[in-house]
């Protein structure tokens, strides 16, 4: 193809020179395509409670809400791993800035349900909140109560006092079915107020169980899911329901169960979470087909992906990423493994996306089921301290391309093409003409190759182990994009032009060439743009991110509305943020986040966040000319591309300061061990037959603590008899989570610790329950005749998840057994857990600890008579240590700082803290083990301006000396900006 030069804008070694244009025409025509009833058009706009009805349908392509084509881009985080309801808010408007038009929420029914019958729905738990917040933050909500989860949580979901109840779950049992179904009319009372079917909210979508691959086509499976889904229709949910495949397995596709006639229609999804070493799997448009194959399983309706890996999980010890947790994570599926394995899932059909995790935040309190420590950062996109992290760019990038550009919710598969050394995905849009490639490169060398597409051949290179997005036919506003190199980000209507957004890698040569039938006027605002004009197209050229955002703007030609084109590299498309407003849309370049744009007559006001020095640049709508960021008027002028730029620059967010902590007191505890203790409260032992799927031992009592109510955190047990003359051992099993311990002592002298091992990742990694059996010498000094008092104390941790719908979560938690050696002496067994659930913390945030039932682990109580102490401590103590100090923060109100608690000390001291702030139990440290040292403090939890209480309850053995040794404040975070926070 000729260049007849009729225009050329001088850059040294002109890009234009990098020009590849192949041959005309393509590889051919693609093949028929499939009914078109409904044309492709924009998508509609964002969701709100706006008090219309909306329907919601779906064609084998996409959803069709209001008859229009809806691509989902959801993200998952669970509203109880943030138990700061303000905080849900900022991880919402983080989502929505950065590309996302849904979030996908578990609701866990042991967090809101303490015991049969009683259901709360207040304060941290406060689902109506949670979906009115995420209706104003513009979100479609994907709601999935279960009833079982998994998410790696207690029980997989299921309540504690589930463990102990009659019934198979996950089965027909209607012994199940009636819990289940008291559980399905608490949050389906509120789910129902807040369908975008009744214009009262933006829930979209429903799941019903999860993963659920035990009684795939059984008649108990079948029940089941029929018994959900109608349970779940007669308590007015109208939006389509849907199930997540544990694998592409073609489980649960329409009409694999009886859903008495489908009203509101049922969907089918599959999960994925391939390793970051895995070729990425073609699961719809490119796979093998058949029923087991992915998205053909159900070619009726959409390709659906409920959950996508964006990171994975840490066990304690931390073997998946070789003790370096989570950040770990987050480099091993990084940006380039979500381009890879994303753009591969478009390219195969799938418009319903939810990645999962998007934010993972915290297990906090007894939350974490026992394959996971504390954090579940997951490596997610948006950390666990509310960081947006590097990982969000191709997220960014699809997400609002996805929204924005309505060619891609309706893509065929198109005929083949092949480029050297690449993997190449084609397809087109029937109705547009559009076409796009998907070009992956799976080895670990960048490729270099010629790409032949419709509109000749382009020269792409592709790093190692990453793959890139080329489209060619698209609509660009009123014009049309021949091809470009770059990857389409969005194109909106701002500022009385179209504007078009292009990325890729920093360093990357941009190539563009856009049809121009009629020659325009093309001006380069910024220096790195190079451009040239030939017969019918004009050809850009930028390299991308050496001057953050470059603009190219064409103006006459064809069409009188100008078209303004941006070039961005990675990290300068993150900070252009489309918001669409009543009174248009709006673009917004420069700030780290934009929250919320709003048009008021002639002023745009914005809210958002800075982190570094920034200028801040807005294209918005007729008639605006004045910006107001964060309540301030700044000073700004009109530049040549129609936006309104900031004169000065906004300053980056200041240093935060933290204080040292000191001034801590402490006390020792478990009065428990000793023989006088006065257990007469404690409730007596006395069961003989439990649900529990461990046996209960012959001649001994129950002795499993979910039997006798007490369902989390640890547990004590004394049991007296008479004579230990002969006594020469005690063996005590006992049965747990991941990490759990027990210690014990006759008659207040310690006999030892036994703890579970740390899992390794080949075979014990996904083991959820440990029994073992301590064997404890007796002392010949102990041996006296009399009473004897045998205190044990045991960290149960978790109840096993039911992932494989066993039973599992029934498994016993605390002491199974104890028989002794020399002697049979007949025990009589008293046990203690947690006191009363707290109120506003629930019932997991405490164990049967000494110190909390007592309550020293609240703000008010009074410890000034404790012993003063100071860190590194190392003293040997088996037993409970608790440490207390206040510290007051005194952060701007306008800085979001996230702060975070780090522990550290010699690894070989053997012991545990539970971190304890404001009262609330914000995880479980094991020096020993790890891997978590930082934990996060939650702001709403944490006061910022003002005091603040910290207790921690260190269990220790007495093998070993014990910490704490460095106990301090660590910034995790901060932006100048954030949202005002509710103290919870
Ligand atoms: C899925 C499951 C989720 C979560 C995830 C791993 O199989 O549905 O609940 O457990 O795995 O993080």
């Amino acid at each position: 193809m000729a260049l007849s030069r009729r225009t050329f804008s001088a850059l040294a070694g002109s890009a234009a020179l990098g020009l590849a244009l192949g041959g005309s025409g393509g590889p051919g025509a693609p093949s028929a395509y499939a009914a078109r009833s409904v044309p492709t058009g924009p998508a509609p706009a964002p969701p709100s409670a706006d008090g219309r009805p909306h329907t919601i349908g779906y064609d084998r392509y996409s959803l069709l809400v209001d008859g229009r084509r809806l691509v989902v881009w959801s993200g998952e985080m669970h509203p109880f791993r943030l138990p700061s309801p303000s905080l849900w808010r900022d991880v919402l408007q983080k989502m929505r800035a950065h590309g996302f038009n849904a979030v996908s929420i578990y609701v866990a029914w042991n967090y809101h349900s303490p015991a049969p019958g009683t259901y709360d729905f207040t304060g941290v738990r406060d689902l109506d909140l949670f979906l009115r917040t995420a209706a104003e933050t513009g979100l479609y909500v994907i709601l999935r109560p279960g009833p079982y989860i998994n998410a790696e949580v207690d029980g997989g979901g299921f309540p504690g006092w589930l463990t102990a109840a009659k019934g198979t779950a996950r089965t027909d049992d209607p012994a199940y079915l009636a819990h289940v179904d008291e559980w399905l009319t608490q949050v389906n009372l509120i789910a129902r107020r807040h369908q975008f079917t009744q214009g009262t909210g933006t829930v979209l979508l429903y799941q019903i169980e999860n993963e659920y691959d035990a009684h795939p086509g059984d008649a108990t499976g079948r029940a089941y899911m029929a018994h959900l889904y109608k349970k779940v229709r007669a308590d007015g949910i109208d939006v389509p329901l849907f199930h997540n495949d544990k694998g592409r397995n073609g489980y649960w596709t329409p009409g694999s169960f009886d859903t008495g006639g489908e009203k509101g229609g049922w969907l089918y999804g599959f999960d994925g979470y391939p390793s970051p070493s895995q070729t990425p799997p073609d699961w719809g448009t490119f796979g093998p087909g058949g029923a087991k194959g992915g998205a053909s399983a159900s070619p009726s309706t959409p390709g659906f992906v409920p959950e996508f890996g964006g990171g994975w999980f840490d066990p304690w010890g931390g073997a998946w990423f070789d003790g370096k947790g989570y950040a770990e994570a987050r480099r091993t599926r990084d940006a380039a493994y979500e381009r890879r394995f994303y753009l591969t899932n478009l390219a195969n059909g799938l418009t319903l996306h939810n990645v999962y995790m998007t934010f993972g935040g915290t297990s906090w309190g007894w939350l974490p089921a026992p394959v996971v420590y504390t954090s579940y950062d997951y490596g997610a996109a948006i950390d666990e301290a509310r960081n947006v992290t590097d990982k969000i760019a191709p997220l960014h990038q699809l997400g609002h391309l996805l929204q924005r550009v309505p060619d891609f919710a309706k893509l065929d598969r198109a005929a083949d093409v092949h480029a050297e050394g690449l993997k190449v995905y084609h397809l087109a849009n029937p109705d547009t003409g559009a076409h796009v490639y998907v070009a992956r490169n799976d080895g670990a060398d960048a490729v270099t190759a010629d790409l032949p597409t419709d509109a000749g051949r382009v020269r792409i290179t592709v790093p190692g182990r990453d793959a890139r997005l080329l489209t060619t036919g698209l609509k660009l506003g009123a014009r049309t994009l021949k091809y470009a190199t770059a990857e389409p980000v969005m194109c909106v209507t701002a500022a009385r032009q179209d504007i078009a957004v292009f990325s890729g890698r920093h360093g990357d040569m941009a190539e563009l060439v856009l049809k121009c039938p009629v020659g325009p006027n093309v001006m380069r605002l910024d220096p790195e743009a190079a451009w040239v004009l030939d017969d019918d197209s004009l050809h850009v050229n930028v390299p991308l991110g050496q001057g953050g955002l470059t603009r190219v703007l064409v103006q006459k030609g064809e069409t009188d509305t100008p078209l303004l084109l941006l070039f961005a590299d990675d990290a300068t498309a993150v900070r252009l943020f489309p918001y669409d407003t009543p009174s248009g849309t709006l673009l917004v370049y420069g700030p780290a986040l934009l929250r919320h744009a709003e048009v008021r007559g002639n002023e745009v006001h914005l809210t958002g966040d800075v982190t570094e020095t920034t200028s801040i640049e807005v294209w918005g709508p007729r008639g605006t000319d004045t910006l107001v960021w964060n309540g301030r008027t700044l000073p700004t002028r009109v530049t040549l591309s129609g936006s309104l730029m900031t004169t000065g620059l906004l300053p980056a967010v200041p240093e935060v300061r933290l204080p040292e902590l000191g001034g801590w007191r402490m006390r020792t505890e478990n009065p428990e061990a000793g023989p006088s203790f006065d257990d007469s409260h404690w409730t007596v032992a006395y069961r003989t037959t439990s649900f529990s799927t461990t046996p209960v031992p012959d001649g001994q009592p129950v002795l499993f603590a979910d039997d006798y109510g007490f369902h989390y955190g640890d547990v004590w047990y004394r049991g007296s008899f008479t004579d230990a003359t002969g006594l020469e051992e005690v063996s005590l099993a006992y049965s747990t989570g991941t990490q759990g311990l027990l210690m014990a002592w006759l008659d207040g002298e310690p006999l030892g610790t036994h703890r579970m091992p740390v899992p390794d990742r080949t075979t014990t990694i996904r083991k959820g329950t440990w029994a073992d059996t301590a064997v404890f010498p007796i002392r010949a000094a102990l041996r006296s005749p009399g009473r004897h008092v045998l205190s044990v104390l045991v960290r149960r941790m978790q109840h096993d998840e039911d992932g494989r719908a066993l039973d599992t979560h029934k498994a016993a938690r605390g002491l199974t057994a104890a028989s002794f050696k020399g002697g049979s002496p007949k025990v009589s067994w008293r046990i203690q857990g947690a006191a009363a659930p707290d109120p506003v913390r629930g019932p997991m945030n405490n164990g049967g600890l000494y110190g909390e039932r007592e309550g020293w682990h609240l703000p008010d109580f009074p410890d000034h008579d404790w012993e003063k102490a100071s860190f590194p401590r190392a003293a040997r103590y088996q037993g409970v240590t608790w440490y207390r100090t206040t510290f007051r923060l005194s952060v701007p109100a306008d800085i979001d700082a996230s702060v975070g608690l780090t522990l550290q000390d010699d690894p070989y001291r053997a012991y545990r803290a539970q971190i304890f702030l404001n009262g609330w139990n914000l995880g479980q440290y094991i020096n020993n083990v790890g891997p978590q040292h930082t934990f996060v403090l939650p702001n709403g939890i944490l006061r910022t301006r003002g005091a603040n209480t910290l207790a921690l309850a260190v269990l220790s053995e007495f093998t070993t000396l014990s910490g704490p040794g460095s106990v301090r404040l660590t910034l995790l975070g901060r932006a100048t900006g954030g949202l005002p926070v509710t103290p919870v």
